[in-house]
């Protein structure tokens, strides 16, 4: 009986098949205006150039550095890549802490930040005397002129440090590095993580021409054919488009499926108003849509005796991981209960199915959400190149994608189900987007010799 009363609360989460091929088709005519020369500088879906034109080819060599920030963790990487001709590359990485303080502070200080661990990072290696050519993975949007360039548009997710908006992050960084006056580095390559993970998996398997993020944000990026992209000029080959598919709707287009508790979410967020697909969708906020729930579900009093606790009205207290782990079937209803009580949240059995209940209806709606969006961009690409059949590989990272139990299983659903002419593989990405930054960086270094 409880159980159904709840039902009720989850009704506006639940999407048809129709609706999600209904959001499906918005999706793509979003994409459309974004690509669109007059359209693009107002649409919801930035689709940024990111003068990555080409995947590796196994001539690239040499010793690289690697920044990777952004995620849910900031690791500077040393890698090398081919060594006696061989197609092959060897890293060594060090993770360093993203304080609050640091990231939601001053901008100047935030890139000395990253400065010191640069410095820290290349004393334990001891690379100072080396001038290493560098990749930047930076998991925002940036408008590109090229490649060694990225002007902030926007903080999204955690950050939001002042001073960076509008200004070029390559710079920031080559002047924080200049302020230390100890080391110097070449500044090759800014790279948002989704192209990072689709050049880390393209190494392995030149089919993977989509990039896909499931972790703390949601994003994709994927090689769109030259002639359709009317901000950059030229008509030849193609180039990767870092969609930002997290700003989707924030003009209005899926107020239909949006419910009181993605207002609540949004409303307490860093952000409002704005990556309105990336809160129904991604890591940091669906543990707080769930938190919206419950805290309603326990006013009507059908939860936790209808008493909310002290740390139910706190944000931020299910993360990710504690939604995998309730969502887990070898969980049996007892540990659910137990990792509840590690909460702080007192609750019956019942409680706990009702728990279970809420996180998997919250977790695959942003499971068919983000399926909706992939199938969209595979049945582009399909149309565009006028096939009967489309083969492609997408590469995938985040910790929503990689912990959550069923997360991925329902997303290859979904874009099965929604484009079922395109054969879609999905191949995880096991070493993070700063190899394919690295990668990049390798490209744009064998260009430029080329060139000389
Ligand atoms: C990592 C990448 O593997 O995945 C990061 O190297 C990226 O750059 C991340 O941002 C996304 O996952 P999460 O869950 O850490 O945000
Ligand atoms: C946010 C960022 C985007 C990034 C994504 C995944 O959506 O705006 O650039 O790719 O998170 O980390």
């Amino acid at each position: 009986d409880q159980i159904k009363k709840v039902d009720r609360f989850l009704y506006h989460m639940r999407l048809s098949d129709d609706t999600l091929l209904d959001i499906m088709r918005r999706f793509r005519a979003e994409m459309e205006k974004g690509l669109a020369k007059d359209t693009n500088p107002t649409a919801a879906v930035k689709m940024l150039p990111t003068f990555v034109r080409a995947i590796p080819d196994g001539s690239e060599n040499g010793e690289f550095l690697s920044l990777d920030l952004g995620g849910s963790k900031f690791r500077v990487l040393k890698v090398q890549v081919a060594e006696e001709g061989k197609r092959h590359v060897q890293m060594e990485s060090q993770f360093y802490p993203t304080p609050n303080e640091i990231i939601r502070g001053n901008g100047t200080e935030l890139f000395e930040y990253v400065a010191d661990c640069l410095a820290d990072f290349m004393k334990t290696k001891d690379l100072k005397h080396k001038k290493l050519p560098l990749g930047l993975t930076f998991s925002f949007p940036c408008r590109q002129t090229k490649l060694e360039e990225g002007t902030l548009i926007g903080w999204t997710k955690g950050f939001k440090a002042t001073d960076c908006e509008g200004e070029d992050v390559v710079d920031m960084l080559r002047e924080a590095i200049k302020r230390r006056n100890e080391f110097d580095l070449d500044i090759v390559a800014v790279v948002n993580d989704t192209v990072g993970t689709m050049m880390t998996c393209g190494y392995e398997d030149p089919n993977c021409e989509i990039g896909l993020i499931a972790g703390t944000g949601s994003n994709m990026c994927y090689m769109e054919d030259m002639r359709n992209i009317e901000m950059v000029e030229g008509g030849e080959g193609k180039m990767c488009i870092n969609t930002e598919w997290g700003g989707f709707g924030d003009n209005g287009c899926i107020d239909d499926i949006w419910t009181r508790y993605d207002t609540e979410v949004d409303e307490g967020s860093l952000n409002p108003g704005k990556q309105r697909y990336e809160k129904m969708t991604s890591g940091m906020y669906l543990g707080e849509i769930v938190r919206q729930i419950l805290i309603d579900l326990t006013k009507q009093g059908l939860l936790f005796r209808g008493q909310i606790s002290e740390r139910l009205r706190t944000r931020g207290i299910f993360e990710t991981k504690f939604l995998s782990q309730i969502e887990s079937d070898r969980l049996a209803l007892l540990q659910v209960r137990r990792i509840l009580q590690q909460l702080g949240l007192d609750s019956t059995c019942e409680d706990s199915i009702v728990v279970k209940e809420v996180c998997g209806a919250v977790s695959r709606r942003a499971a068919q959400l983000c399926g909706a969006g992939l199938a969209a961009i595979v049945e582009k690409r399909r149309e565009d190149q006028g096939l009967e059949h489309l083969r492609i590989t997408v590469g995938v990272d985040g910790t929503l994608y990689k912990l959550h139990p069923h997360f991925s299983r329902i997303l290859q659903e979904t874009v099965k189900e929604l484009a079922p002419r395109c054969d879609v593989t999905f191949m995880l990405s096991e070493d993070g987007s700063g190899k394919g930054a690295a990668l990049i960086t390798a490209v744009a270094k064998r260009l430029q010799q080329a060139q000389k």
